[in-house]
């Protein structure tokens, strides 16, 4: 009972809960499933952007890119990290998501067809990241806001990038305008999908408030998205494809169009475009370095018993 006390009082006064401190149980799994799920999205969304590091139309845009997915690759593993801090096991975790008992991000489930999907998922994906991120730097467990503070600049970078690319082919031909427009009008949706389901949908969110994990509900950051990307889109000369998007004066905010949840649930539960090749990659992947956790295995076994 103190100890619980005294969780409560730490989180109440803003305050941090360190790995080694007592946690309610639903605390801890909670954390590790949110942390994990986030790991997981950083090391999938590789793929989407992953698909144009060999095609990039010239050598700057491809040392960029390759910038950026490798900074995806250290936000999954610091996110696997802070995990472990709480007891999860990484190769559990791994396996879960090879299995499909974890989840990512179902943005990453869609396809990237042109150079342009590159800028638009800087811009947009990363951007939407960014929302959903900056309140982390504050949650509560000190380990996932470290973390998120170096990962937050991280993505601010990347979502400058896609949004200077597509300035870059905006000033460009006919068809480069063309690409990019198709491309925001393919990505749009998905990223105000990004902040999970309708407050009144979202079984997890009114704890996770209590608890600080979460500091906003979905519908509070999606809005703050909105707000932020429909000056930006003005400024770039694309049109995001919702009709309903104006402001509101009353509310001091932009309204949008329905989102189509029927979609959303249909990628969540596997039935994306992309999420059998997302999976099949990764597991691929897993198998092929086998090898360096093998040999990493024998190194620190040799080295305990010369100690
Ligand atoms: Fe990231
Ligand atoms: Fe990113």
């Amino acid at each position: 009972m103190d100890l619980e006390r005294e969780f409560e009082r730490v989180v109440a006064a803003d305050h941090r809960i360190e790995p080694r401190d007592w946690m309610p149980d639903g605390y801890r799994k909670t954390l590790i499933r949110q942390i994990a799920q986030h790991a997981h999205s950083e090391i999938i969304g590789m793929q989407p952007e992953g698909n144009w590091i060999s095609r990039a139309p010239s050598l700057r845009r491809k040392a960029i890119l390759l910038a950026k997915v490798q900074d995806e690759a250290g936000h999954g593993l610091y996110l696997y990290a802070a995990t472990e801090t709480l007891g999860a096991d990484r190769e559990d975790l791994t396996t879960k998501l090879i299995e499909g008992r974890q989840k990512y991000s179902s943005i990453f489930n869609y396809p990237t067809l042109t150079f342009a999907d590159v800028g638009v998922i800087g811009w947009l994906v990363d951007g939407a990241a960014i929302c959903n991120q900056v309140p982390l730097c504050r949650t509560s467990y000190g380990p996932y806001a470290r973390a998120m503070i170096r990962v937050c600049k991280e993505e601010s970078f990347h979502q400058r990038q896609g949004y200077e690319l597509l300035m870059t082919m905006m000033r460009g031909t006919d068809a480069q305008k063309a690409m990019v427009q198709d491309a925001v009008n393919r990505w749009w949706w998905p990223s105000l999908m990004m902040f999970g389901p309708p407050d009144a949908e979202s079984s997890n969110t009114e704890q996770s408030m209590v608890w600080r994990i979460k500091r906003h509900t979905n519908d509070e950051l999606r809005q703050r998205f909105v707000d932020m990307s429909v000056p930006q889109a003005e400024k770039l000369g694309v049109t995001l494809p919702d009709p309903k998007i104006a402001w509101n004066a009353e509310r001091g905010h932009h309204d949008f169009g329905d989102i189509d949840w029927d979609e959303f649930w249909q990628v969540v539960k596997g039935d994306g475009p992309c999420n059998a090749e997302r999976i099949e990659n990764r597991r691929k992947a897993h198998e092929d370095g086998a090898w360096v956790r093998e040999a990493a295995a024998a190194y620190a076994a040799k080295k305990e018993r010369v100690a």
